[in-house]
């Protein structure tokens, strides 16, 4: 299985001296193609530091990190540009990505990809929660990438939403085949993913692969 992201040995310090804050310390990961991975731990263990450091957010202190190919994040609040509708969202995206990824597609066929073909013209105010998350996707998308990285992704919505928003990912991976990281701290949202990776003070406590 092709690697699409790997660290090693990766720490990261925040601040100096009495500020200093040790976020990750001695973290081995491995995105690959294809494989959707839940990451998992309680507040402050580290999971944004991985995602970020994954998707090249912020630089180890210490450690190698690699990338293979484009990542791009959906974040817990959708974080869509509010002057601009869902088309343009995911059309903006589109542009200042570059070419040569495997996802082909127009802002149009990834908005009805996430099911939101009636709300192309809609501004994100005018959205609910789930439907801006499903922009956030299809912006994600749009940036032709092989791995998505997300952050809390329902963590806003209700369980509902949150299970559709969920499922549509699942989909949309086993379709479009890239590699899956979520960081939750919801173990409904982590059981559906095919390996678990706990974090605890910055390092990896628990791994596991579901059956
Ligand atoms: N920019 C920063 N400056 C200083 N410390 C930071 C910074 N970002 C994170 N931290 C600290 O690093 C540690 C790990 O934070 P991180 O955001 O990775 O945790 P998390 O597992 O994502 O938590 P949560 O579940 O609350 O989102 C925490 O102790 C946090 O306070
Ligand atoms: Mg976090």
């Amino acid at each position: 299985m092709t690697v699409l992201a790997w660290c090693r040995d990766v720490s990261v310090v925040y601040g100096r001296g009495d500020a200093e804050v040790r976020a990750l310390a001695g973290v081995d990961f491995e995105a690959r193609e294809g494989e959707t991975v839940a990451l998992l731990g309680r507040s402050g263990s580290g999971k944004t530091t991985l995602l970020h450091v994954l998707g090249g957010l912020v630089e180890p202190s210490s450690g190698v990190v690699e990338r293979t190919s484009r990542a791009s994040y959906v974040f817990q609040s959708a974080n869509l540009l509010p002057h601009f509708t869902a088309f343009e969202n995911v059309a903006f995206a589109q542009n200042v990505s570059h070419r040569g990824g495997r996802v082909h597609l127009g802002p149009e066929e990834l908005l009805e990809l996430v099911g939101l073909s009636h709300r192309l013209d809609q501004l994100p105010g005018e959205l609910s929660g789930g439907e801006a998350q499903r922009v956030a996707i299809a912006r994600a998308l749009a940036q032709e990438t092989r791995l998505l990285l997300c952050d809390e992704p329902t963590g806003h919505l209700d369980s509902d939403t949150s299970a559709r928003v969920l499922s549509l990912l699942e989909e949309l991976q086993r379709e479009l085949g890239f590699g899956l990281v979520v960081a939750t701290h919801d173990p409904s949202v982590a059981s559906r993913l095919e390996r678990e990776v706990e974090l605890h003070d910055g390092r990896i406590a628990r791994e596991a692969v579901e059956a």
